[in-house]
């Protein structure tokens, strides 16, 4: 077996940019928060640090905090129901349970099993670890199986709570996380060109990214043992300035290969659904990608980073206000441990027509 995993693969090869339109419409949206919120003045009475400087640096000003019954799978089956009840679909209509999530529920089962059991359907049912660009990744993933037809109705989840992995103590961490979880309800759609779905998308990771943001120990490499608990090792770390910089370059990079593939300019977007990380990440790439503030949604300030959760947080929220319509141009963009980037320009579109 290599030793050396990350090196002997050689450079990485080109991204997978796809025009391939991947045609669904999204029947449903939900999302799930924990009761808790934590701002950050409370933060401040137990930590070195101050309201001031997790808003000035982050545009962070509360999280929500799961409790007790507030994990990774209670939150994602709120959230499923949540979206099942606005598509106005029973669990056993499901073809397929995909839940992205970086923190699941348990290491077995799956959380998406678990999430299928308790909805009660025989759909079938995995994960998705794409970290934080889980939720993008995996909207790629079931666009594709349900424009090749392997599946025709399908419930995506994003979930995480990264507030039981962060070291309670660690400040340049334990200030970013906040728990929550979104879903959404993607059916087939017609076969027109004003049809919704996928238009483009890229999936890219970067191969000298994978250090920056880990949990070391818990996995086989490295079980849990009582030297890895005494080492803090069950605890994300966090290179975050350097996080930052490869962030915005790659994030950027995938929005504009992204739009290229479809032909479209920053100007054609309606709106923006960037992975909420911080306030300042988001402004950077508007800048480099010539993206307009009052494209973009931003929900950093009130939950905090979300994970996988905070892509389909943002797009419940602006479903559920009426800034998206049927027809809506909408640039979906996650970014996470890996360091795995993805992007998709989605057209939005709710209606269906059931027969196709
Ligand atoms: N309160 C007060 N001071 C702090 C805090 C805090 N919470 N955290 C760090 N500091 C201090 C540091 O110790 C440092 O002090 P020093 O100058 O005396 O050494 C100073 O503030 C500056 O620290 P930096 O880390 O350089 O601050 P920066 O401006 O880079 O902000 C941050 C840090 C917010 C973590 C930023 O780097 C960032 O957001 N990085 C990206 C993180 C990210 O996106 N992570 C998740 C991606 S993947 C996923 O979503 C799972």
């Amino acid at each position: 077996m290599s030793s050396g995993l990350l090196t002997e693969w050689g450079t990485a090869s080109a991204p997978t940019t796809s025009t391939l339109q991947a045609r669904f419409a999204v029947a449903g949206w939900g999302g799930a928060l924990p009761e808790r919120r934590v701002t950050n003045d409370e933060l401040a009475l137990r930590l070195d640090t101050s309201d001031a400087w997790i808003s000035t640096r982050t545009g962070i000003r509360e999280r929500r905090v799961g409790g007790p019954g507030e994990s990774t799978g209670p939150l994602a089956v709120a959230a499923a129901r949540d979206a099942l009840v606005r598509a106005r679909m029973l669990p056993n209509e499901l073809d397929l349970v995909v839940v992205a999530t970086t923190t699941p529920e348990q290491p077995m089962p799956s959380t998406a099993a678990l999430v299928a059991a308790e909805l009660g359907t025989p759909a079938g049912a995995f994960d998705l670890n794409a970290a934080c660009a889980g939720f993008v990744y995996g909207m790629v993933v079931c666009g594709s199986l349900i424009e090749t037809g392997i599946a025709r109705k399908v419930l995506l989840v994003g979930a995480d709570t990264l507030t039981r992995s962060v070291d309670p103590a660690d400040r340049g961490t334990a200030v970013l996380f906040g728990d929550g979880a979104g879903a959404v309800v993607l059916v087939r759609d017609g076969t027109s060109e004003q049809d919704g779905g996928l238009l483009a998308s890229d999936l890219v990771d970067d191969p000298e990214g994978a250090e920056l943001l880990t949990i070391t120990a818990g996995g086989s490499g490295r079980p849990t043992t009582v030297e890895s608990l005494a080492a803090g090792e069950q605890h994300l770390r966090m290179d975050g300035p350097e996080l930052f910089r490869r962030a915005v370059r790659a994030v950027s990079d995938s929005v504009t290969r992204t739009l290229a593939a479809a032909g479209c300019t920053p100007a054609d977007v309606d709106l923006f659904v960037p992975h909420q990380a911080n306030a300042r990440i988001i402004d950077a790439v508007l800048a480099r990608v010539g993206l307009a503030p009052e494209q973009a949604v931003q929900t950093v300030d009130r939950h905090g980073n979300t994970s996988a959760a905070s892509v389909p947080l943002a797009l419940s929220e602006i479903a559920e206000t009426g800034r998206l319509r049927d027809g809506s141009l909408v640039l979906v963009t996650g970014f996470g441990a890996g360091l795995t980037v993805g992007t998709g320009l989605l057209r939005w579109r709710t209606s269906w027509d059931e027969q196709k």
